[in-house]
């Protein structure tokens, strides 16, 4: 056990206020989203002062956008100042380091164009639902492409940089992911089951007018 710890501390420089930084803003930015949008479906706060639930919604996306940048940002710049380790450096890291960041582009990127701004950028919280699930390409590989696309990316600039503190702050960013799935899928079933039993209640009044 202090073997491991010593080696851990060997191969991560925990005296950089860069990586802590960075692993804040890697824990920030999703339960800043969580938080904000529960708070958008329980008050309408953003709707109202947006005017409008698509203007509102666009601007929560411009910021979790941003937060976004920020954060890839400040992970780059945390990983500059982290020791190198030999074994992530050489063709082979390099090579698998570039085709993760690739793949994990190609996730993030067709899952947007699938879902569309709303729908990435929790339309649903809003009250913008999409009018059915979207089960092509990257869904049909994945559940949450967005997610593990995004942990891809992380894992990529890693073997990129040659730094073993970048694996410890991709393994931060899978699990802050794996804990915003287990948080938000829920909810977001909950969204779309209500909105059934209205279809299901209003589709029972249009029967019942046809049938007068
Ligand atoms: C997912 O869909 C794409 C495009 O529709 C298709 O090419 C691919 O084979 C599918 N993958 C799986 C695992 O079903």
């Amino acid at each position: 056990m202090s073997f491991s710890l010593e080696t851990l501390t060997e191969l991560v420089d925990f005296n950089q206020q860069s990586l802590l930084l960075s692993a804040f803003a890697i824990a920030f930015n999703p339960t800043f989203w969580n938080i904000v949008a529960r708070r958008e479906y329980r008050t309408k706060f953003l709707t109202r002062a947006f005017g409008s639930a698509q203007t509102a919604c666009y601007g929560l996306a411009a910021t979790i956008f941003s937060l976004g940048l920020l954060r890839d940002f400040l992970y780059e710049r945390a990983l500059r100042d982290q020791p190198s380790h030999p074994l992530l450096q050489g063709e082979l890291p390099t090579y698998a380091g570039y085709t993760l960041l690739a793949l994990g582009n190609l996730l993030v990127i067709s899952s947007t164009w699938q879902l569309g701004i709303t729908g990435t950028f929790l339309g649903d919280y809003f009250g913008i639902l999409m009018d059915g699930m979207v089960t092509g390409f990257p869904f049909n590989v994945t559940n949450a492409p967005m997610y593990y696309g995004s942990t891809m990316s992380f894992l990529g600039t890693s073997l990129l940089y040659g730094k073993p503190a970048g694996l410890l702050l991709t393994a931060e960013v899978l699990v802050v992911y794996l804990v915003a799935i287990q948080f938000e899928n829920p909810f977001t079933a909950g969204i779309y089951a209500k909105r059934e039993q209205q279809r299901a209640k209003l589709g029972h009044k249009v029967e019942g007018k046809k049938e007068l």
